[in-house]
């Protein structure tokens, strides 16, 4: 695919993604629900690869939420056993173009074979540098931020820093995502106005990109017109147009208002 009407100096340096629509994909189809996952997989590996084409540095998969247990059984078991097989048969890539996997969220909650899979993948792909893949399972913005408090109060309870230490930054750190930076881009597919109880705190000044397109249907001619729009956008950071010289981005202003 032609990717040159991208603009390569102003690309997000963070995507996430909500990976949402599988179900209705299938349904339209006529269709099992299990049958629209196996197409978003494909899905995934496409804006994977394209984001590693691009040198976007970090991506969040939205794969699996707290919620998501509450489905019927055969759909959970039928979406771990294809995260496995996903774990298994993606690792040779993630070698070959140095893609980092880092699972975030309620890892206890998920089947050992999965849990298995996972830390070695993550042990594997650990020194690689190209780009940074989060998948989050068992994931849940307000668990995020429950576990994040927790280990504060902890901290302060064992002396570690004091209450007036707690900032913005250390706050930051404390989260799933840690040291790596804020989505620039959330994009959320099968055209759902939510959050879903995704990313909570890093999403404070993140671009929002709502798609129709189901996500078995979001390939790399819809990831590409995510990005352009995004490149469209005027990161304002609360702001005026005028200080940011009438529309150029808002390179610079990104340090001091993250
Ligand atoms: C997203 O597709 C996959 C997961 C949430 C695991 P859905 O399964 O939610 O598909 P819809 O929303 O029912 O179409
Ligand atoms: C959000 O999709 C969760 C993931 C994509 C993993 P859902 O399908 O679970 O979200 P709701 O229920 O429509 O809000
Ligand atoms: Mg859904």
């Amino acid at each position: 695919m032609d990717l040159s009407g991208l603009d390569k100096s102003r690309l997000p340096r963070h995507v996430a993604v909500i990976m949402d629509g599988n179900g209705r994909w299938a349904k339209l189809r006529g269709k099992g629900r299990t049958e629209g996952h196996r197409r978003g997989t494909a899905s995934v590996r496409a804006v994977v690869e394209m984001s590693r084409k691009l040198g976007i540095p970090y991506l969040s998969l939205y794969a699996f939420s707290t919620e998501n247990w509450f489905r019927p059984q055969d759909e959970v078991s039928a979406l771990m056993g294809m995260l496995e097989h996903y774990l298994v048969a993606e690792q040779p890539k993630m070698m070959r173009h140095g893609i980092r996997l880092k699972a975030i969220g309620n890892r206890r909650r998920l089947p050992p074979s999965v849990r298995r899979i996972l830390a070695h993948v993550e042990r594997l792909t650990r020194r690689n540098h190209g780009m940074t893949v989060l998948l989050a399972l068992s994931y849940s913005g307000r668990d995020d931020i429950v576990s994040m408090v927790r280990q504060i109060a902890r901290d302060v309870k064992e002396g570690k820093y004091s209450v007036a230490a707690i900032d913005e930054r250390l706050i930051a750190r404390r989260v799933a995502t840690g040291a790596v930076p804020d989505p620039d881009l959330l994009i959320r597919t099968s055209g759902e106005m939510r959050v879903s109880n995704f990313f909570l705190w890093q999403i404070a000044y993140t671009e929002l990109y709502v798609t129709p397109t189901l996500w078995p249907d979001f390939r790399e001619p819809q990831y590409f017109q995510a990005l352009l729009d995004f490149q469209r956008r005027q990161r304002r950071f609360g702001r005026t147009d005028e200080q940011l010289g009438n529309g150029n981005g808002a390179d610079g202003l990104e340090a001091d208002a993250g």
